[in-house]
């Protein structure tokens, strides 16, 4: 038999010897390596400034401390993200506002997020997520925003390199916020990055990622201050990024359309190959296929499937083949459904593909045997 993880990382001859350069070097921590990868990661998506840290969580609270988001404030999310989406706004004690998302795209939409608005008129910010990889369409969500004096976040946990008409993901919104988790398109075992072309809030993150420090640990020593001279102003976190996971990421970023090209081909062979089984819904991309980093593919089993999601998991399971699935909406978790009282009927899309989705094995290198391995078996089990 078979086995296919859901995911898989590839570590290249680069990671390796930028590894050996940190140790090396003998500066495990933050220091010129994380600062390379930054101004690297800065230039590819062309923004002006990136901020490294320990995960996209870390860049997601960072991003609602540097827009001073606090109590009282609202913040609208999608109910069918990752629950960090959602916990940064609870770090600071404000409140979001679950919206639903558009069937086959997971995405918010400019009429779901007009309708909010209408419903919501005391909401001053927005985290959007590029669900999947699909970049939501940018255009008509920042007019809409600006029009009703309302700041975004870009969670792009799962949009590196995306695009949105010919620009990378990072140029548009104030802040967006990438993760380099280990299943993510590029990966430095944990990690994340902000990303501003706004100088004050790129300021105000640096000093929170490390403690509220005025100056970090690399200036302290190489600056011709005294080393043991910093000041504390805020109090801060401890998220800022070592080395040893920037000399991954520096590996990783060489390689990133590489993989997205390979994971496209993957998404593309699910198109051709499952096309055919009228019980799966195939997910909808609005873009240009090279315009999405295909981090997902999540299929919907639809109501003339002849076993339940769950069965359908465990048989795939049974036969070598790994799954994930994206997601449990938060409306479905405990303590997001009972501090905010939502109900099912509220997120009928979300609802509709949560009872269904499983998302396939999608990473760079598959082979044809496995994916033709993965589509007869799908075929046998749902025909
Ligand atoms: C949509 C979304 N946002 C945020 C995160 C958090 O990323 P990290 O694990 O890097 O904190 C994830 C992680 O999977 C995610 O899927």
């Amino acid at each position: 038999m078979m086995k296919i993880p859901y995911a898989k990382v590839l570590i290249g001859d680069n990671e390796r010897k930028y590894i050996n350069e940190v140790l090396d070097s003998g500066w495990l921590t933050t220091a010129v390596k994380t600062l390379e990868f930054e101004q690297k990661f800065a230039q590819y998506i062309g923004a002006k400034y990136a901020c490294a840290v320990n995960s996209c969580t870390a860049a997601l609270h960072l991003a609602v401390d540097a827009l001073g988001i606090g109590q009282g404030d609202k913040v609208f999310i999608p109910s069918m993200t990752f629950t960090s989406t959602a916990e940064v706004i609870r770090y600071v004690g404000a409140d979001p506002v679950f919206l639903d998302t558009e069937y086959g795209t997971n995405l918010i939409t400019s009429e779901i997020l007009e309708d909010a608005i209408k419903k919501n008129p005391d909401v001053r910010f927005l985290i959007i997520v590029h669900f999947g990889g699909q970049s939501v369409n940018l255009t008509e969500i920042i007019e809409i925003c600006n029009k009703n004096n309302i700041k975004i976040i870009e969670d792009a946990a799962h949009a590196f390199p995306t695009k949105h008409k010919n620009k990378f993901i990072g140029q548009f919104g104030l802040i967006t916020c990438f993760s380099f988790y280990a299943n993510k398109t590029i990966t430095t075992g944990e990690g994340g990055m902000l990303v501003t072309d706004d100088e004050e809030v790129y300021k105000r993150a640096k000093v929170m990622r490390l403690h509220g420090i005025n100056r970090d640990i690399w200036d302290r020593f190489t600056s011709d201050k005294p080393s043991w001279e910093y000041d504390v102003i805020d109090a801060g976190f401890k998220y800022n990024l070592p080395d040893l996971a920037a000399a991954i990421g520096l590996g990783q970023l060489e390689r990133a359309e590489e993989f997205r090209t390979e994971r496209q081909k993957v998404a593309e062979f699910y198109y051709k190959s499952l096309s055919d089984i009228d019980c799966i819904d195939l997910p909808i991309t609005h873009v240009p296929f090279e315009d999405h980093s295909w981090h997902l593919f999540p299929i919907v089993l639809n109501g003339k499937a002849p076993i339940n999601r769950n069965k359908f998991i465990q048989l795939l399971s049974e036969r070598g083949i790994g799954t994930s699935v994206h997601y449990k909406p938060l409306h479905q978790m405990t303590y997001y459904k009972r501090k905010y009282n939502l109900t099912p009927d509220q997120f009928p899309n979300a609802e509709k593909t949560w009872l269904g989705t499983v998302s396939l094995p999608i990473y760079p290198f598959m082979k044809l045997e496995e994916l033709e391995y993965i589509s007869e078996t799908i075929h046998e089990l749902l025909n």
